[in-house]
């Protein structure tokens, strides 16, 4: 169908959708699932901890509506996919090829725990996803998996497959840990530099039920840069628009490449938010840590989507977002980091 004809409930011109604190938001990040085969002790101590119904989560047709009326009429720039683990969706590389095709100007990533990455890697780069972020805690065995529950060898060889299956070497997402990980910190930005990677070492949130031991073995980004400097020269980079990392050049020797540090907690970068997640089940959250949602599913009568409604459900939540973070009680495995 010709371009314009398939656009004819475009809204001209894209509306910025902007809140209450002059902040735009045109990053989305959708979960597909919340389901996920790792537990990670910082997210899941109590691996039993429930899942969403998924009886009561959104279709893709539903998703793609979601998606394509942002970008149509509120500009939408970066959709992010998660889950859970999105990658425990099987119609996910279906998904991204209509989303593509939806909105072609879309960048489209994809943050995954890698463990199945090997097998899918090749379908989703066809079907037109442009990035993916792995979560990669540990570069001993043991040390992962105690972490996460996850074998190591599993996320290598999804890095290699992705390599060759032609993404762009992906951004390393590592969550610090006092007495598991912290002292991996250089070795690991190390061995991502030298694959081309950039590493981003985060903050452990306290979030949901695991809050309290993440507060026990809080590391902060002060302290993951000092240990870094030990071993690198550390040149700040300024940040982009809606950046979560504080990004530097970071050089040793013959070695330079890029390192991040994200700290929710000790540097929180509300200020530069652009962000709304949308979860499984269609709980549209314009702040990760706030309780606040509203609940999509509802502008759906009979499968037929009601726009306007959908428009003004966008638009209360991004009129909801508040100034700062506050406190959270919903798991992340359901809000999709
Ligand atoms: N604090 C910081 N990062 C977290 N992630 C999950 N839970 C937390 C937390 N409590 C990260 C994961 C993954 C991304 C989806 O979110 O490491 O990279």
């Amino acid at each position: 169908m010709p371009q314009l004809l398939m656009n004819d409930n475009r809204a001209g011109t894209p509306d910025p959708l902007i809140d209450a604190f002059g902040r735009r938001i045109d990053h989305l990040r959708m979960s597909v699932t919340s389901a996920c085969d790792l537990k990670c002790i910082y997210c899941r101590p109590n691996a039993r901890s429930v899942y969403g119904k998924p009886n009561l989560d959104l279709n893709d047709g539903q998703r793609i509506e979601f998606v394509r009326y942002l970008y149509d009429h509120h500009g939408l720039s970066h959709l992010r996919l998660t889950g859970g683990e999105p990658l425990l969706y099987p119609p996910l590389p279906r998904l991204i090829e209509s989303i593509r095709a939806a909105c072609p100007e879309l960048s489209l990533a994809v943050t995954t725990n890698g463990r199945r990455l090997s097998r899918v890697a090749q379908s989703l780069r066809s079907a037109g996803l442009d990035r993916l972020n792995l979560s990669l805690d540990s570069l001993n065995a043991d040390c992962y998996q105690k972490i996460t529950g996850g074998r190591l060898s599993d996320v290598l060889e999804s890095l290699r497959v992705a390599s060759e299956a032609g993404f762009p070497s992906p951004k390393i997402n590592t969550v610090v840990l006092r007495g598991l990980n912290d002292a991996e910190v250089q070795n690991m930005a190390r061995w991502a530099i030298a694959h081309g990677s950039e590493i981003r070492f985060l903050e452990a949130m306290p979030i949901g039920p695991a809050g309290p031991f993440n507060r026990a073995r809080f590391v902060s980004a002060f302290d993951i840069r000092r240990q870094l400097s030990a071993s690198f020269e550390l040149t700040p980079i300024p940040s982009s628009p809606g950046a979560t990392a504080s990004r530097f050049r970071a050089t040793s020797g013959g070695l330079q490449g890029i390192i991040g540090t994200i700290a929710p907690v000790t540097e929180p970068f509300c200020s530069s938010c652009r962000r709304i997640r949308l979860t499984a089940d269609g709980k549209l959250f314009p702040c990760l840590l706030g309780n606040f949602h509203v609940d999509v599913r509802s502008a759906w009568r009979d499968g037929h989507l009601d726009r306007e409604s959908l428009g003004e459900q966008i638009q209360n939540a991004a009129e909801s977002k508040q100034q700062r973070g506050t406190v959270q009680t919903v798991q992340m495995i359901q809000l999709g980091g």
